[in-house]
C-alpha cells in the first residue's frame, strides 16, 4: 500500500482551523473544501496524460491533456459530500458515485444503506472521498465493494487518518493508494481519531 502523506503548510493551517472546537459549521465547510482543493491537486498528480498538438491564437503547439476516461469520483456518505465540490471543481468532468455506510455506534462495523456506481469502473481510475479514516473499516468496505464492481485502480483521499485504520487497510487492501492530509495519534475508546475533528458529518452537516 502506498501512503502520501501531504506535507504543505496550507494543509497544516486550515486543519489547525478545522480541528477547533469553536469554528463554526459553515466556516468549517468551506475550510475542508479548501483542504480539499490540496488533496485533489496531489491526489490526480499521477493521473495519465497524452501529447496532442493546438492552435493557440500564434502558433501550433504540443500539449498535454488527461488520457483516460473520465475519473469516477465516490465520495462516501455523508461526510465524503465535504470533498466532493473541491474535486468536482479540478476534475468537472468526473463521473459520481454514491456509496452511503454509518458506523454501527457500539460495533463500529460499517452499516451500508445506499450505493449508486456508474459503469466503466475497470477502465477509469476511481477516488474514494472520505474525510474521516478511523478504524479503516467504512473504507475497506468502500474499497471492496468498488472492487468487487469491477474497479481496479483505487486512490482513497483522506484529511485525517488514525494508524489503525491505515493498518487495517494495509491488510486488507494492499495494492490501494491513499492521499491524507495528516496522520493523527491514536483512536479513542469509541472509535474518535485523537486529537482529531471530531464527527466530520456532524459538523459538515450541523447534526451534533
Ligand atoms: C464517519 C466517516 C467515515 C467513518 C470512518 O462516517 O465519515 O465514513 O466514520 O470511520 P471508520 O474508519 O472507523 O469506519 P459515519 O459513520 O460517522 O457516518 P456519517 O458520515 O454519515 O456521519
Ligand atoms: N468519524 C468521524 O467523523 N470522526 C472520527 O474521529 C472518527 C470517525
Amino acid at each position: 500500500m502506498t501512503i502520501h502523506v501531504v506535507d504543505h503548510p496550507l494543509v497544516h493551517h486550515k486543519l489547525s482551523l478545522i480541528r477547533d472546537r469553536k469554528t463554526p459549521g459553515s466556516l468549517f465547510r468551506a475550510l475542508i473544501e479548501e483542504a480539499g482543493l490540496i488533496l485533489a491537486t496531489e491526489a490526480t498528480r499521477t493521473l495519465p496524460t497524452e501529447s496532442v498538438v493546438v492552435e493557440t491564437p500564434l502558433e501550433r503547439t504540443g500539449t498535454q491533456r488527461l488520457r483516460s476516461l473520465d475519473p469516477v469520483l465516490v465520495p462516501v456518505l455523508r461526510a465524503g459530500l465535504g470533498l466532493l465540490p473541491p474535486f468536482l471543481q479540478l476534475l468537472p468532468t468526473a463521473k459520481v458515485g454514491h456509496l452511503g455506510l454509518y458506523r454501527d455506534h457500539d460495533s463500529l462495523v460499517p452499516v451500508p444503506y445506499y450505493r449508486n456506481f456508474p459503469p466503466l469502473l475497470e477502465a477509469r481510475p476511481v477516488f474514494i472521498l472520505d474525510p474521516m479514516l478511523a478504524t479503516g473499516g467504512s473504507a475497506s468496505e468502500a474499497v471492496r465493494q468498488l472492487k468487487g464492481a469491477g474497479a481496479i485502480s483505487l486512490t482513497l483521499v483522506a484529511l485525517l487518518a488514525a494508524p489503525e485504520g491505515l493498518e487495517r487497510l494495509q491488510g486488507d487492501h494492499p495494492d490501494l493508494t491513499i492521499w491524507v492530509g495528516a496522520v493523527d495519534r491514536q483512536l479513542n475508546e469509541k472509535g474518535y481519531i485523537l486529537p482529531g475533528l471530531g464527527d466530520a458529518g456532524d459538523r459538515l452537516f450541523g447534526t451534533a
